[in-house]
């Protein structure tokens, strides 16, 4: 097993750590607070190249690993989980999505503008009566002829005021359950599209997530992404992957959170000594270390998997499942032990404990990863492959 990272991965981890603490720290409270879409920093996110990392170069993209992706996803979300989940969207669903299902006509006109961050993506599938229950959806997508008749409304759509770009998943054939289901590319200023409010949300909230209506939009059939019923299969294999990111996320936040705690254990005195020398604080800290190493290589392996093109829907879930867990559980610890400093927004812990909450949520609940996980398991998957020379499945 070879555990180092190469020079390219290396770069862009201390990157997107530069990036995270000096340029998105500075303003992180304040944009918390007045729920401020970072803009200017997306802008800058699209100039490094973060908002198409994975995408080829022949698109317009990174051409780079899902291990990089990872590695800039933690440094960004240590710090800015709303700026993280911006970049994690458009990359791993929406770019990702496109480039790996859509033709080539559709990779030409939209993947080249999302990667390069000229446009930015939104992935709809939540609805307000299906969340977890993904395949039951209300929203329409009328087979006209030449056009889709979409209508319908979607929920907590990241992105959903600041795209270009919406792929959104609508049942044509309602007879034939999820097999009926397509994923169709919507230009946001298209008639009938119709952005609601941005929501007042716990934590991420300077990410723009709205409800999104469709009223009679017409759909072009050359914006339907793969064959006639895909849509569904479309959502899931994206999900796959997107869950990598958002255990990365996790991860960052977990990490940030420790890093906070770690310093100000050594800078806190009391009854004497530095609060790090009393065992009721460095045993928090133990305990933060080694469950945020163990969610590491867990995420770091589903990254891999990928990599090798190898099966990753079982890896993926469990290391969201568990990053997640984990985010949650240390930012509620760091918090405690800042003490009284922990419960105000001044020391940042307790917006990456606001922020930890919603990776037990988005892109499949906790509870959703573990239907995916067991039921895997009980497919025949006893253990995930350590090391493999073969692949074993693509996509
Ligand atoms: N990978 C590949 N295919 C999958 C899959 C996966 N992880 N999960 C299901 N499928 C396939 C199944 O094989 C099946 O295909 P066949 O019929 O051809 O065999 C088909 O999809 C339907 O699956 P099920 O029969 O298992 O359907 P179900 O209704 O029993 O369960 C579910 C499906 C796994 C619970 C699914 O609904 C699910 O994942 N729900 C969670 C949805 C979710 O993650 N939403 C996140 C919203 S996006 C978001 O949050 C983005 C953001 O803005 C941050």
């Amino acid at each position: 097993m070879f555990f180092e990272l190469t020079e390219e991965q290396q770069a862009v981890q201390q990157a997107a750590r530069d990036f995270a603490q000096n340029v998105l720290k500075p303003g992180v409270i304040e944009r918390d607070r007045d729920m401020k879409y970072p803009k200017n920093e997306v802008q800058q996110m699209k100039e490094m190249g973060f908002m198409g990392m994975m995408v080829s170069p022949e698109y317009g993209g990174g051409g780079m690993d899902t291990l990089s992706y990872v590695l800039a996803m933690e440094e960004i979300s240590k710090v800015d989980s709303s700026c993280s989940v911006i970049m994690s969207v458009n990359n791993s669903l929406v770019c990702w999505g496109l480039e790996t299902f859509g033709n080539e006509e559709q990779k030409q006109k939209y993947l080249t503008k999302l990667a390069g961050g000229e446009w930015i993506g939104a992935f709809c599938l939540s609805e307000p009566e299906a969340g977890s229950d993904a395949t039951s959806q209300r929203t329409t997508a009328v087979d006209m002829g030449d056009y889709y008749l979409l209508n319908g409304t979607k929920n907590w759509i990241t992105n959903g005021g600041s795209s270009q770009v919406h792929l959104v998943m609508a049942q044509t054939d309602k007879e034939k359950g999820h097999r009926g289901i397509n994923c169709l590319i919507v230009e946001t200023d298209w008639p009938g599209v119709v952005i609601g409010a941005k929501e007042d949300k716990l934590g991420i909230r300077a990410s723009d997530t709205h409800t999104i209506m469709y009223n009679d939009v017409k759909v072009p059939k050359a914006n339907r992404i793969g064959d006639d019923g895909f849509g569904f299969k479309f959502a899931m294999k994206t999900l796959n992957g997107g869950r990598i990111g958002i255990a990365a996320q996790a991860l960052g936040i977990a990490g940030g959170a420790y890093e906070l705690a770690l310093a100000y254990s050594q800078e806190r005195t009391a009854f004497g000594k530095p609060i790090s020398k009393h065992q009721a604080i460095s045993f928090k800290l133990a305990d933060m270390a080694t469950e945020i190493e163990a969610a590491k290589l867990m995420v770091y392996r589903a990254a891999w998997l990928k990599d090798q093109g190898m099966d990753y829907s079982t890896a993926s879930a469990m290391a969201k499942l568990y990053a997640s867990e984990v985010a949650m559980r240390h930012t509620v610890e760091a918090v405690q032990v800042h003490g009284g400093y922990g419960f105000v927004k001044e020391y940042h812990v307790e917006r990456l404990m606001r922020d930890a909450k919603i990776t037990q949520i988005y892109e499949g609940t906790s509870e959703i990863q573990r239907i995916v996980i067991s039921r895997n398991i009980l497919e025949g998957q006893l253990y995930l492959p350590i090391w493999s020379e073969k692949p074993a499945m693509a996509v």
